[in-house]
């Protein structure tokens, strides 16, 4: 996969002509935009199709997590929007999953549209080891939870997972090639971590596996982003 294709860019705004802004100054260097909470809730499903008229694509992060049905008509929504990619949580449950990925499957034969990839969210990169114990009451550790969320989402007919670098050659090593992983906490050795607690340099997601790498702060937030994404996709197309 090119590196341009690998990058997802994040965009974490709020204004939409903002996050226009975004598409147009980068869209020659990515393929694929991150529409997540922030900016689809101020600015809602057109942002998704100004996007698509600036030959960008997206990669709507809304970690759909709720009751099955719910979750199949919002899919439903989604896929008619035409985006590539879109999530929800694994945590939600295996029906929750298995249900959506045959409504969207449906959808798409009915009305002839491209089906978008269904992305399961594991274990958020913002958690650590010691919260997921100590806080959210678990036994075992991050990497167990990961690997057995994803076995689900697999078993349930889902593209793939959204996980950190650090479980990244679990879920390759137990699910194996062509099940699609999208790694966020992304950060090269010259940015800092901010929340996230589970980070990983490019090279390093890639090298375990990563399909796709989710970077926000780490270009956009740096005073020359255009210098940052330039040094990553160098760090990309060296991996
Ligand atoms: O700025 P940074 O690169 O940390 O942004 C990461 C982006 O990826 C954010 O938009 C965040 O919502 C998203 N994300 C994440 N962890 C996940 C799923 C998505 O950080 N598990």
């Amino acid at each position: 996969m090119s590196a341009k294709d690998r990058l997802i860019l994040a965009l974490d705004v709020n204004d939409p002509e903002d996050a226009i802004a975004i598409v147009e100054r980068f869209g020659e260097w990515v393929s694929t935009f991150k529409v997540g909470l922030e900016l689809f809730t101020s600015a809602g499903p057109d942002i998704v199709r100004d996007i698509h008229a600036r030959g960008g694509k997206v990669f709507l992060d809304l970690k759909f997590h709720d009751i099955p049905n719910t979750v199949v008509r919002a899919a439903t929504v989604v896929t008619r929007l035409g985006v590539s990619m879109f999530n929800l949580h694994a945590s939600g449950g295996f029906e929750m999953m298995k249900r959506t990925s045959e409504a969207v499957v449906e959808t798409c034969l009915r009305e002839n549209l491209p089906k978008p990839k269904i992305v399961a969210v594991t274990v958020l990169t913002s958690i650590s080891q010691e919260e997921f114990k100590k806080d959210m009451g678990y036994q075992h550790g991050i990497r167990t939870h990961v690997k057995h969320l994803s076995a689900m989402a697999h078993r349930a007919g889902l593209d793939g997972v959204v996980a950190s670098g650090h479980e990244v050659s679990a879920i390759r090593n137990s699910i194996g090639s062509g099940f699609i992983i999208v790694t966020p906490g992304i950060r090269p050795s010259w940015s800092p971590p901010d929340d996230q607690k589970r980070t990983m340099t490019p090279r390093e997601a890639v090298h375990n596996g990563a399909d796709y790498l989710v970077v926000g702060r780490a270009v956009l937030s740096q005073k020359e982003p255009e210098k940052a994404l330039e040094l990553i996709l160098l760090e990309l197309l060296s991996s």
